[in-house]
């Protein structure tokens, strides 16, 4: 990839300098490089930030970085400990992993899979985005020998088997704690975030290319075919939220019984926030951010969306229409960094209640209504796809400059973005990483077409 600023230079100096070597070969980066960071943790390799700086390494043809890190990720869910009162464990992919070395010399790893983490909380994602790398990993690099490995098929078809596990559930979509995904903390992000859906969706896609068929997996393909059919339909029609999906829960009639009901899920118009009546555009609309019983979560979540049109969980229609809202609403969503985590921030009782009080998580701070650079890929890779690349080069106009001085924050506070986050680490790597994935984009939009969704889905 070209290098042509000074900004990308520098990001490229930071995500070099932020390689992990394990046995002498690199095997992921460092969340941050900062002397100061707000967690002991950022020393680690997250898998869901490691997700930019394997799109750089592919870009830039050093496959065996992303290689080395799909082994070791492999390894070491096997390093999971039995918890007391768990009769099977779920197998999930930890949040991180670090190397430590021994007094002799040697290095071991170590990975955390909730069980160290501020809050405990267990990671959902990491499983679905190793899937998705390695579906990267194959369609750039043409190597299927990889994916074809038998450790590595075993671990494709346990992940399929705890996606597919039958829950306390009658909806299509995953059912997953607060705090399991991106956003790792409370935040009431309980239930169905779009986030969880939208990999979900990417990962079914993906383990039914990657999974090879036999006698054990067809039955688990042709089931992760009618989940995903059915996950697909959900979405597109519950979560969806434009103008004429306001009118009509506005008026929903409520407390229906029986299958043909309307309003299945029991929503009551009066749960419809003041701030959203106003503030959606007349051309314009977005997945919501959250669906369950009587619950509709208004808020407008970034990544959730962005992946949504990435993976093509939205229809092309609502992928343009998603576009439209971030190009009418662009000093709330995108403003003086892209882009806006969610809109709005909680305050108030409403912030008591469902973050506990979290003084990380303030009004317009952190994940609660922060600016996050390192979804500016993200956002880059869903313009692009829906032929909005002058929104994406404006949002990379925005960011660089301010990154570049600002030595790559890990978000930004304020309403629109304005301030440095209060406790954000500085030399983030996704935030620097993000920034080069976003020019290869613009450069090459169709670069992230190994996750779009097969055609007719
Ligand atoms: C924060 C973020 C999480 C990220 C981690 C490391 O905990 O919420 O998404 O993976 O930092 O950067």
């Amino acid at each position: 990839m070209p290098i042509e600023t000074e900004a990308m230079r520098e990001a490229h100096r930071l995500l070099t300098e932020s390689l992990i070597y394990f046995d002498g070969d690199p095997v992921g980066t460092r969340a941050a490089l900062s002397t100061w960071t707000a967690a002991e943790n950022y020393a680690d390799c997250f898998i869901r930030d490691f997700v930019p700086s394997a799109l750089v390494f592919l870009f830039e043809g050093r496959y065996d970085v992303v290689r080395n890190f799909l082994r070791v990720a492999l390894r070491i869910r096997d390093l999971q400990e039995e918890m007391e009162g768990h009769r099977g464990l779920p197998r999930v992919m930890p949040a991180s992993f670090r190397v430590e070395r021994l007094a002799d010399g040697h290095e071991s790893l170590h990975a955390d899979f909730g069980d160290r983490a501020i809050g405990r909380v267990a990671p959902v994602d990491s499983m679905m985005w190793w899937v998705l790398l390695l579906q990267a990993y194959v369609h750039v690099t043409g190597d299927t020998e990889l994916a074809a490995d038998r450790a590595f098929q075993r671990g494709l078809q346990s992940i399929l088997g705890v996606l597919l596990n039958d829950r306390f559930e009658v909806f299509p979509t995953l059912l997953v704690p607060d705090g399991s995904f991106m956003i790792d903390r409370r935040m009431g992000v309980y239930g169905h975030p779009l986030e969880i859906q939208a990999l979900f969706f990417g990962s079914l896609n993906a383990l039914s290319e990657l999974l090879i068929p036999n006698e054990a997996t067809t039955p688990m393909l042709e089931h992760a075919v009618k989940r995903r059919v059915q996950l697909t339909e959900y979405v597109r029609q519950f979560y969806w939220f434009d103008l004429a999906r306001l009118n009509e829960i506005h008026r929903y009639e409520t407390e229906a019984f029986g299958q043909d009901a309307a309003n299945p899920l029991n929503i009551y118009p009066e749960s419809i926030p003041d701030w959203v009546v106003d503030w959606l555009p007349d051309q314009g609309g977005y997945l919501l951010g959250n669906l369950g019983p009587g619950r509709m979560d208004f808020r407008f979540f970034a990544f959730g969306n962005l992946l949504s049109v990435i993976f093509g969980l939205a229809t092309p229609a609502q992928s343009e229409a998603i576009m439209n809202l971030y190009e009418a609403q662009w000093s709330d969503l995108v403003g003086r960094m892209p882009v806006k985590l969610i809109y709005p921030a909680m305050a108030g009782l409403e912030w008591q209640l469902l973050t506990g009080s979290d003084p990380k998580n303030t009004p317009w701070s952190y994940h609660n209504g922060g600016n996050w650079p390192a979804l500016l890929w993200t956002f880059a890779g869903a313009a692009m796809r829906t032929g909005r690349g002058d929104l994406a080069r404006r949002a990379l106009e925005i960011a660089e400059p301010r990154l570049l001085v600002d030595d790559w924050p890990e978000y930004y506070d304020g309403r629109h973005g304005r301030l440095v986050g209060r406790r954000a680490n500085t030399r983030q790597t996704w935030s620097a990483a993000a920034l080069l994935v976003a020019h290869g984009l613009i450069r090459e939009p169709d670069r992230l077409a190994f996750w779009a969704a097969p055609a007719g889905v």
